[in-house]
């Protein structure tokens, strides 16, 4: 299936960084949210974006300027009826995004591909909340989107191969690369990213090292780009609870219990870049 329009639902971090880089690779976009300072916010952090990427000569000027004029914000669901590819990047709640899957699937063309970048949740109960389950796939980007370069695409019980095909082909044109992971809860990404963190943590809480220690024994013994606590702050401390809890639960392995120093620091509203405060401070 050939993609040209593409909507994207949600425009937190995420949603803006996909509809960046797709506009940025000359697809027109639609961003919608709900919320109205969202996509202003949004619209903010893409112009900021792009200027980086503009003045480090990563991107060109016609890629800047498709990215300044090529993305169209909404508040309305129903603008991604022309879509042929809608990802979906709302909050981490199976409810939520089931509704919102069960509301694309009125509102889209039968043919359009519905896509989720969850993080952790199953892409086959998406499916299962459309009557097109073959057209249901995950497209997990990483953050910063405009940055990462793996796409994780990962198909439900249902997916065709056509789906498949045409999300992978989709991910190369944005100059990322796709990497097939089955359904299964934290997928490959975050079955073994988050655990490492909760491990950081817990060796926080029982005093092994400092969160600078930490960080510094990773960066520089595994030359990771940024220490597992730091980029939990990155990631936001909430999420990564949210994939533990689906990861504890659903493998049923006490190997993945979420860490109550991070319970402790959820609770307590220290969720990371986003609230200024996580493992770290920021001004
Ligand atoms: N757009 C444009 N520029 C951006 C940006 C964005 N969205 N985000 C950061 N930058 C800029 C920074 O502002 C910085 O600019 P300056 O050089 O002008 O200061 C520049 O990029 C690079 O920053 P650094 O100098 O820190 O360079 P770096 O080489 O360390 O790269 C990084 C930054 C790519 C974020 C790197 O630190 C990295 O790879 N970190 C790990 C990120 C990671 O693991 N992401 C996955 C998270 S997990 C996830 O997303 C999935 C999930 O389900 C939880």
């Amino acid at each position: 299936m050939d993609i040209r329009r593409i909507a994207v639902i949600g425009a937190g971090t995420m949603g803006s960084g996909i509809a960046q880089v797709c506009a940025t690779y000359g697809y027109p976009v639609t961003l919608i949210d709900v919320v109205p300072e969202q996509l202003e916010k949004a619209q903010v952090s893409i112009r900021q974006s792009v200027e980086k990427l503009h003045s480090k000569g990563r991107i060109t000027d016609a890629q800047r300027d498709a990215v300044l004029s090529g993305i169209r914000t909404s508040l309305r669901m129903e603008d991604a009826a022309e879509a042929d590819l809608v990802v979906e990047a709302v909050v981490e709640r199976l409810e939520v995004k089931q509704e919102v899957f069960a509301q694309l699937d009125r509102l889209t063309r039968p043919e359009a591909i519905l896509a989720s970048n969850t993080s952790s949740i199953s892409i086959t109960k998406l499916g299962a909340a459309t009557r097109r389950p073959d057209k249901v796939i995950g497209m997990h980007f990483m953050n910063p989107v405009p940055l990462m370069k793996l796409v994780e695409i990962i198909r439900g019980l249902a997916t065709s191969d056509e789906t498949a095909a045409t999300v992978i082909a989709l991910a190369k044109a944005l100059d990322k690369v796709p990497v097939e992971a089955q359904d299964y809860p934290g997928f490959i990404s975050n079955r073994i990213l988050c655990p490492m963190i909760n491990e950081a943590i817990y060796a926080l809480m029982e005093g092994v090292g400092t969160a600078e220690a930490i960080d510094t024994v990773m960066k520089l013994g595994m030359n990771h780009p940024m220490g597992p606590l730091e980029l939990a702050d990155l990631i936001g401390l909430d999420v990564v609870l949210n994939i533990l809890e689906v990861l504890h639960r659903e493998l049923g392995d006490d190997k993945y219990r979420p860490c109550p120093l991070l319970r402790r620091m959820v609770a307590a509203g220290y969720l990371g870049r986003k609230t200024g405060r996580g493992f770290y401070t920021y001004t």
